[in-house]
C-alpha cells in the first residue's frame, strides 16, 4: 500500500504513545524504514506486520486497532490537505458514501492508479456501493483485494461522521472471513 498508510500509522502511535513506542513496533514487525515516502508503494506485507506489532506492543486487538486507524485516517488526510476531496464528495453521510468509488478514482490524477503500473504496484482501492437507502440510514457494500480490513471501514465511517458532525451508529451485517461474498455494514446517522 501506498506509504501514506504506513505513515498515518506511524503518526497515530507516535501522537499517542511516543517515540520509544513506535521504535518497539517497527522492532517487532521487522521493519527497517527510517521514513515512510508517500507516494511511493510498500508491500501490503509491511502494513500488516505494523498493524500486528502495533497490537501486540498496545496490546489492543488488532480489530480495535483499525477501528482506531479508520478514524485516525479521515482526520490525517484531512490534515494532509485532501480536505477539499472528502468535502467535495458530499454534504452528508448518504452522499459521501456513495461517492467513495469516485473519490478514491479522482485520486488516480495523485496516485498512479493500477492498470499502469505493474501488478501489485501503484493503488488498489476498495470498492464500496450504497444500497437500501432510507432517510439517513443505508447498506453500504465494501469489496476488496484484501482481508481483514472491515473493522478500518467502521472507523472510516465514523471519522466521516466526526467530520460531519453527526452522530452515526454501524453494525457490520455480512462477513467476507466468515465465507460471505463482501463486507456489508448496516450505517445509520442523525
Ligand atoms: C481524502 C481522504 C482519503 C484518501 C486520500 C484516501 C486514500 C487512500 C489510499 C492512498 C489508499 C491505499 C490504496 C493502495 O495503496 O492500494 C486507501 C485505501 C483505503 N481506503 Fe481510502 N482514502 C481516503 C478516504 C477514505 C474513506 C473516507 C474511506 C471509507 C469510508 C476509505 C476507504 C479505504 C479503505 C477501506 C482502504 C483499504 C484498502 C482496501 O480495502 O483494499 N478511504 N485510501
Amino acid at each position: 500500500m501506498y506509504g501514506m498508510i504506513n505513515r498515518a500509522l506511524e503518526d497515530m502511535v507516535l501522537t499517542y504513545h511516543g517515540q520509544d513506542t513506535w521504535r518497539a513496533v517497527l522492532r517487532k514487525a521487522d521493519v527497517d524504514v527510517e521514513m515512510f515516502v508517500r507516494m511511493e508503494t510498500y508491500p501490503d506485507s509491511m502494513t500488516y506486520s505494523l498493524v500486528g506489532a502495533a497490537s501486540e506492543v498496545l496490546g489492543k486487538p488488532v480489530p480495535d486497532l483499525l477501528r482506531a486507524f479508520g478514524l485516525f485516517w479521515v482526520r490525517y488526510t484531512g490534515g494532509e490537505g485532501y480536505g477539499p476531496l472528502l468535502d467535495e464528495a458530499g454534504d452528508n453521510l448518504t452522499e459521501v458514501l456513495s461517492n467513495l468509488d469516485e473519490m478514491h478514482f479522482r485520486l488516480g490524477t495523485i496516485f498512479p492508479m493500477y492498470g499502469s503500473v505493474k501488478p501489485d504496484q501503484g493503488m488498489q482501492p476498495p470498492q464500496f456501493s450504497c444500497t437500501d437507502i432510507d432517510d439517513k440510514a443505508l447498506t453500504l457494500h465494501y469489496y476488496s483485494k484484501r482481508s481483514g480490513l472491515a473493522p478500518m471501514v467502521i472507523g472510516l465511517v465514523e471519522g466521516l461522521a466526526e467530520r460531519l458532525k453527526c452522530t452515526v451508529e454501524i453494525r457490520q451485517l455480512t462477513f467476507k472471513d466468515r465465507g460471505d461474498d463482501h463486507d456489508s455494514f448496516f450505517v445509520r446517522y442523525a
